[in-house]
Formats: structure tokens, C-alpha cells, sequence
């Protein structure tokens, strides 16, 4: 049996981790996967609406370090997790993505002198002021084995002088959640309860640090979406941490003002149903420019890089920045302008979650 510690701490792990813990389940004479749940994210919209919404069991062990400075947090998370894999001892941890419960996780096996698997091996934005690129260039630095979405990724690694035996090429697993409840998020009524209509508005997502923690900033591109507003409603799901630089910067009032919805985060049903729906998405997330470019619908990130550099060579994104200028003309251009052509990437194909199982059970290649 190859015991198996998964670890999921914020809202972007959940959709990652479970189709590898179901796919682990389907393999259970070979697998016995245990999900760690580190307390990262804790709201229930930020955490156990995921859980729910996407069929997995309750953790089976919740560290529940919360919120706290990024060194509080990650040393926290170590703290806890070093007896839980000390009682353990898998024979993998596996982690996803590039928050803080990943480096921390992984920093803990690499001491302990347990293998560590990361999905999502080898995206770089090349920004390390971004507290993500820290977390992804430590944890790849140390993994076992690195579970790659892209071919890009594979090139990274190879150019940081990671060895080939390490580096798999195992395509997108968030996409593998994505095909799986596309049919299931019908029966959300989000678009019902909000009144809209399929491609009759946009939707917005922000929480990115460099984003939404200085004011002018904020201020520049909440000043681009009530103009775009005029255009097409804006329907905008806010993550806590937005939420609370818009009320210390005082803006509630320009977004009600403006055709800008305001609402609280969403589960995963409710909001793949609301993106599945949307004519144009502007986002700083990751992993919306991954969704928005297997769907086909129009993406504009606002930020001035992207890990993701293959969602815009061949999906739909568009790396926009954070000039208001700027991003009122990409929005006209895409509103305006026939749709663009798309390709989804290799191996985005809802089959990752076999691969990297396949890849744990066959390590060296
Ligand atoms: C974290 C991740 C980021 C990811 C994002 C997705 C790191 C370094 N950052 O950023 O990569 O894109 O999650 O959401 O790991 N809060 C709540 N409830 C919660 C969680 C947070 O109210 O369940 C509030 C807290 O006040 C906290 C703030 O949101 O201070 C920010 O949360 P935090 O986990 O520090 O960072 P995120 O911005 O969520």
C-alpha cells in the first residue's frame, strides 16, 4: 500500500486535491490516501462549501492554524503538521499549488526524509514580490517529484537544472474538477438569483496582495470596472481579504454606485456556474485564467505577469496589467471584437488525477 498524505490548506488546493484523493479511492488496493486539512482557509465559504460542493469527505485531520503574518502561518502549519507526519511516517506527501500549507508541508517531509510529490511543478511569474513565487521555487527545489499542468513547466524545471527522472508531465488536475461538475452546476441557481443572463454580464475576481492592498491601485481598478459597468453588468464575488481593503479605503460606495454586484465568495458549483455563464471575466486569480481558457471565454488579467503563460499562447487569456487605461481598452477590444481562437492545452483533458497517481505508483521513469 502507498500511504499518502494530501495537503490542502486554501480555497485554490481543494479543487486540486480531489480528484487525486477520488482517484486514489477508484485504487485502493494500491493507494490509502489521507487528506490534511491545515486550516489555512477556514470560512465556510472559503473551505467547507468546497468540500461539500465537490464531494469529498471531511478531512481526516484538520491542523486549523488560521489566519496570521506569512511566517506566523507557515511556521505554524510546520509545527503542527511535523507530529502528524511523524505518526504517519507516508510513504508520500503530496502537495498542490503555491500557498503557504504547501511550502510548509513540504518543508516538513523534506526534513523528516519523507517524498514529497508537488502538482503543479514548475510555474514561475518571474516576480519574486508575489509570495506565491516563493513558495512554488522552494517547494519544486525540494520535491521528489514534480507533477507538471504544461510543457512550459517542464522546460523551467529542466532550465533550473531539476533531472528529467523528476519532472512528469501530467497535464491540469483542477481541470479534471471543472470537466467533472460542469453538467453537476446546472442545478445552481446563482444566474437566477442574481437575475442574469448567460453572456449578459461579466464577473471580476481580486485578492492578489499587490492588487488590492495599496490603495491606489485598488481605487485605478475599481475605477475601470464601474466604467466598464456601463457597458455590461459586473457581477463580483469578493474574497475577504478585498472586502476588508474596500471598507478601510472607503469604496463601498463607488461599487454600489456603479453596475457592479457585490457578493460573498462563492462555492465551487455556484461559481462555475457563474463563469461557465460569463461574456468576459477579469481576474488577478490563477486558476480562472486556466477555467476561462478551457471554456472559451474571454480573460483579462490584471496583473502585470502570469505562471500561465500557456493560457494565453493558446487559450483566452489576455495579460492586461493594472492600468485603467489599459483596461478599458482590452475589455472594449474583447466586447467589441470577434471571439478569439482558442485551443485547450495538452493534457487539460480531466484525466491528471490517473496520471499522477500513475506516477507516484511508477516514481522513476
Ligand atoms: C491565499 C494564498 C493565495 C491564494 C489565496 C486564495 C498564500 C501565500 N496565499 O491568499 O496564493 O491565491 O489564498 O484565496 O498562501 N480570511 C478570512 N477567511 C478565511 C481565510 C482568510 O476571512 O477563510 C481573511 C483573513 O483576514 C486573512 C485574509 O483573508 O488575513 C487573507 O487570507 P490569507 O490566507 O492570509 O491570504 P489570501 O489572500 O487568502
Amino acid at each position: 500500500m502507498i500511504k499518502t498524505l494530501l495537503i490542502a490548506g486554501a480555497r485554490p488546493n481543494f479543487m486540486k486535491v480531489a480528484p487525486i484523493y477520488a482517484e486514489m479511492k477508484r485504487r485502493d488496493r494500491t493507494f490509502a490516501p489521507m487528506i490534511v486539512h491545515t486550516g489555512q482557509h477556514y470560512d465556510k465559504a472559503m473551505s467547507d462549501s468546497f468540500f461539500t460542493d465537490l464531494g469529498m469527505p471531511e478531512p481526516d485531520i484538520n491542523l486549523g492554524v488560521g489566519s496570521a503574518s506569512h511566517t506566523q502561518q507557515t511556521a505554524k502549519i510546520m509545527t503542527l503538521f511535523e507530529p502528524v507526519a511523524e505518526a504517519e511516517r507516508p510513504d508520500w506527501v503530496v502537495v498542490v499549488g503555491d500557498v503557504n500549507s504547501t511550502i510548509a508541508c513540504a518543508l516538513v517531509a523534506a526534513k523528516m526524509g519523507i517524498k514529497i510529490a508537488h502538482v503543479e511543478a514548475g510555474l514561475r511569474s518571474r516576480d519574486r514580490t508575489m509570495p506565491e513565487e516563493i513558495n512554488r521555487i522552494l517547494t519544486d527545489s525540494i520535491s521528489d517529484l514534480l507533477l507538471t499542468p504544461s510543457p512550459d513547466a517542464d522546460e523551467t524545471l529542466r532550465r533550473e537544472g531539476v533531472e528529467e527522472s523528476k519532472i512528469r508531465f501530467v497535464g491540469n488536475v483542477m481541470i479534471d474538477s471543472l470537466l467533472e461538475h460542469l453538467k453537476a452546476c446546472e442545478r445552481s441557481q446563482i444566474r437566477e438569483t442574481l437575475g442574469l443572463v448567460e453572456k449578459g454580464y461579466a464577473v471580476t475576481t481580486l485578492h492578489r496582495p499587490s492588487n488590492v492592498d495599496g490603495r491606489e491601485t485598488l481605487v485605478g481598478l475599481v475605477g475601470a470596472l464601474a466604467e466598464i459597468s456601463e457597458r455590461l453588468p459586473i457581477v463580483f464575488p469578493i474574497h475577504p481579504r478585498t472586502r476588508q481593503r474596500i471598507e478601510e479605503f472607503g469604496l463601498e460606495k463607488a461599487i454600489s454606485s456603479a453596475n457592479i454586484k457585490m457578493v460573498e465568495p462563492l462555492g465551487y458549483l455556484d461559481f462555475l456556474r457563474l463563469y461557465s455563464g460569463a461574456k468576459l471575466v477579469l481576474t488577478d486569480s490563477g486558476g480562472l485564467q486556466e477555467e476561462t481558457t478551457v471554456l472559451g471565454i474571454p480573460c483579462l488579467t490584471l496583473r502585470e505577469n502570469t505562471e500561465r503563460p500557456i493560457t494565453i499562447e493558446m487559450g483566452t487569456n489576455v495579460l492586461v496589467g493594472v492600468d485603467p487605461e489599459k483596461i478599458l481598452a482590452a475589455a472594449y477590444a474583447s466586447l467589441d471584437g470577434p471571439p478569439g481562437d482558442f485551443k485547450i492545452p495538452p493534457l487539460w483533458d480531466g484525466k491528471a488525477a490517473g496520471r499522477i497517481c500513475d506516477a507516484l505508483e511508477k516514481p522513476a521513469a
